[in-house]
């Protein structure tokens, strides 16, 4: 009785049109989870060796603003989550103070584990990894991007320019509007930086609702 009940009452939803009763799961989000899981034991640069956990990236897989560091911290590389420490805090203030939060971006780095005594990424350790972050890039389809730092901004635009040169103007990334601004531990070390990081993020503010908004 009550089966065919629902049954009649599916019937009448899909005679009004409504092909699926349940949203879809989000395609993307699935993606990415089944890509963190099959990469987590990745051996193919010998940051693996050092490694409690491999920091994927987290975030919103439809996500508009993709934010890309360097690589783990200790806190990372021990929770398996992109900037939870010091520089984390920091960067989710970064991001509040120009209205967004950390769940509607998405997080990645350069590297997804973590260098011992956290050192920069070596070429050949960016270049073992870069194919997971232009995977995510590819999935998540931002429409724009942020480069917190040196090492991200250079490895993205393949530049050797400085952080000065860098910030100062608009770049492109596979046709992808992408800016440049001071990583948050470098802010952490050098407050002084602070007033050029908030140009950075005012400028970058605009942009994004002209993007957003089509204007
Ligand atoms: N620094 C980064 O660049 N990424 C993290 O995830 C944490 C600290």
């Amino acid at each position: 009785m009550v089966n065919k009940a629902i049954r009649q009452q599916l019937e009448l939803l899909l005679q009004s049109g409504i092909k699926e009763i349940y949203p879809p799961v989000d395609k993307r989000g699935q993606q990415l989870a089944d890509l963190a899981l099959e990469y987590q034991n990745c051996q193919k640069c010998e940051l693996s060796q050092g490694r409690t956990k491999l920091v994927y990236g987290e975030g919103n897989p439809g996500a508009f603003i993709m934010v890309i560091g360097e690589g783990p911290g200790a806190s990372e590389d021990l929770s398996g989550r992109p900037f939870v420490g010091k520089a984390g805090e920091l960067l989710t203030k970064m991001l509040a103070a120009i209205n967004l939060s950390r769940e509607e971006v998405y997080i990645a780095n350069i590297v997804k584990c973590r260098p011992p005594s956290n050192r920069n990424p070596l070429p050949e350790e960016r270049l073992a990894c870069l194919p997971y972050l232009l995977e995510q890039i590819a999935i998540i389809q931002p429409r724009m991007l942020l480069f917190m730092g040196l090492v991200a901004a250079q490895t993205m635009l393949c530049s050797s320019e400085s952080m000065g040169e860098l910030r100062q103007r608009e770049h492109l990334f596979q046709n992808i509007p992408a800016f440049v601004t001071y990583h948050p531990a470098a802010l952490l070390r050098n407050p002084n930086w602070k007033h050029g990081a908030w140009a950075d993020l005012q400028q970058f503010e605009k942009r994004y609702y002209q993007l957003r908004d089509g204007s």
